[in-house]
Formats: structure tokens, sequence, C-alpha cells
């Protein structure tokens, strides 16, 4: 199997993105080997998935993402290696393991780093945006990445900016978390043209611009990420409607599927109880014993993940 990067993104926030790349890597670590990039300053994934004092620690011996980025914009770091992950991450904190999952955490001086990446030249002025915008493939290349894991799952913030950049120039696929609000069908069609034509294409663009040659390209640079699918995330069944969603999301979610079709999973993650107490667990929600989790749930989050690895290909 040949390595697939994923990059779970939205510009919008708090739509599920941490939650659905959590679960998706452990959903997907039961069969596979999994590395979960978290490329959000916020770094809740990192102290989900670490616990705090792990991510701390972490933090204190600079192994974050952090490295990666600064080794653009500060001399004195180089592009680090395998030490920035945190192996079995979830071993720490509990009863089931999963020895295939691993994770490079973010800190939150990462939005510092984004700025200053954004205002610094190395070299001339072309190659420069196409080095900071390419670190991570080069990062992925460092380590060998495909021969150490069958997925990269990146958890981006809410943004578009040169970090996520980073992320949609090493992946394969996009996977976008949406709430079936009133403004999602118009953030979507937004969105995916950002991608394609405002990421990807610039890409491609700065690559023969600053003439880099093939041997030059990182190996783990993709320039067609390809729209996995639309999640359809923390849809609200409360309300009156007979079908159990309030109208608004009823509508909205029908207005996704006319104008996305088979984009969008068939499963709609609702928002329930369970979720976010197992993710405060540090849990996907299959494997929280302890929290208020019905086997609805479990069934649910299960599904929209089967769903999006049935897509990875
Ligand atoms: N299906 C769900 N049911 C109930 N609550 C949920 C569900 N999914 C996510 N949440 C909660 O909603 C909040 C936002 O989710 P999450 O952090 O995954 O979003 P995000 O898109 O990563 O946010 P940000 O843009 O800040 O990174 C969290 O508190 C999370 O626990
Ligand atoms: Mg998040």
């Amino acid at each position: 199997m040949s390595l697939k990067c994923i990059a779970v993104i939205n510009f919008k926030g708090g739509v599920g993105k941490t939650t659905l790349s959590f679960h998706l890597a452990t959903h997907l670590a039961q069969s596979s080997r999994v590395l979960l990039v978290d490329i959000d300053h916020q770094s809740s994934l990192s102290i989900v998935t670490m616990g705090a004092d792990n991510w701390e620690h972490a933090v204190k011996n600079g192994n974050t993402c952090n490295r990666i980025f600064e080794s653009f914009c500060k001399r004195n770091v180089q592009m680090p290696g395998v030490e920035i992950i945190t192996k079995e991450p979830l071993k720490t904190h509990g009863w089931q393991l999963y020895p295939t999952l691993d994770i490079v955490a973010a800190q939150f001086e990462l939005d510092d780093t984004e700025i200053e990446m954004a205002s610094t030249t190395v070299g001339g002025p072309t190659v420069s945006e196409w080095e900071k915008r390419t670190l991570m493939a080069q990062w992925l290349d460092k380590i060998d990445a495909t021969s150490l894991y069958d997925y990269v799952i990146f958890d981006c913030p809410p943004a578009t900016k040169l970090v996520s950049q980073n992320a949609l120039a090493a992946s394969n696929y996009f996977v976008v978390p949406v709430i079936p609000d009133e403004m999602s069908s118009r953030g979507v069609t937004h969105f995916k043209q950002l991608v394609e034509t405002k990421v990807d294409a610039k890409l491609e663009f700065l690559r023969k611009a600053a003439g880099i040659s093939d041997q030059e390209t990182p190996r783990h640079y993709a320039p067609n990420t390809k729209l996995a699918g639309i999640a359809p995330f923390m849809a609200k069944p409360a309300g009156n409607a007979d079908s159990g969603y309030t109208n608004i999301h009823t509508q909205q979610l029908a207005a996704l599927r006319r104008q996305w079709q088979s984009n969008v999973l068939q499963t709609v993650v609702k928002s329930l109880t369970g979720v976010p107490e197992s993710m405060n667990a540090g849990w996907p929600v299959w494997s929280n014993r302890g929290g208020n989790v019905s086997s609805a749930v479990v069934t649910m989050m299960a599904d929209a993940c089967e769903e999006i690895k049935g897509r990875l290909s």
C-alpha cells in the first residue's frame, strides 16, 4: 500500500475538523500505520491525543511541527527528522492500545512562526515562495514517510494560509467537515476553488517559475489534491421536523447534496452527547468506556470514517 496524505480542512472554525481527524486516524489505525500531524497552533488535537503533560513535554523539547516551519525562517534551526514524532501517544492514558498511531504535535508559537514565514524571503522571491509552501513535503521526504506509514492525516487550522498550504501541498486528498447551516454551500464552493486555483495551481506555477527540476521536487509533493468528501458534521437533530433534523439543517443538507451529489458523505454526523466528552477524555467514541456514549454515536462516527476510508483510492 502506498502512502496517502489527507488534509482535514475548512476555513471555518469549530466545524469538527479536529474531532474528525482524531476519529479518522484511530479508525484507520485499527488496520494501518497512521501519522497524525497537528498543524493548528491551537494544539487541541495534540492535547487530546497526547494528554496535556506529554504535550507540554514535547513542546519543551522542541518536538513539534513548529520546527519544520522554523527551519525556513531561522538560520540556526535545521529541518528536523523523526525526533519530532511522538510514538503511540494513546498508550500513556488508558486501556486500549493504538500501537500503529503516532502524532506530531503543534504548539501555540506556530502562529508566530507562520507570521514570520510570510515576511521572510530566502534566495530569490519565487524560489522562496515555493520553498515556504513545500516544507511539509520536504519533511515527509526526510523521514521517508512512505516507508513508515500508510496514512498521514493533517488536522488543519481554520485558515488557508501558509501552514495549511503546506498540508495541501503534501496531501493527495482533502476532507471538508461542514455544519449544514445557511452559509455552508457557499463556503464549500469557495473553498474547493481556493484549493484548486489558489493553492494547487499556484504551487505548480511557482514550481515552474522557480525552475524547480523534477529531481529537486519533493517526492511527497502532491499537486492534484482531490476532494475525498464533504462530511456533514454536528447536524442538530432537535426541532419539530419529522425527519428528526431541524428544518434549517434538513434544508441545507438537501442543498448540499443537490449541489455536491456523491461528494457528500451518506453518513451525517449529528451533534450528540458523547462526542465532546470522549474528546475531553482523549478517546475516540468507540474506546471511551467511562463516558456517556451510546451505540448510535459509535456507529455514526465509525460509518463516517469507513466511508471516508473507502473514498481514499
Ligand atoms: N458530533 C458532535 N457532537 C457534539 N459535539 C461535537 C461533535 N463534533 C464536534 N463537537 C464539539 O464541537 C466543538 C468543535 O469541534 P472541533 O474542535 O472538532 O472543531 P474544529 O473545526 O477543529 O475547530 P477549530 O476550527 O477551532 O480547530 C468541540 O467542542 C467538539 O467537542
Ligand atoms: Mg480544530
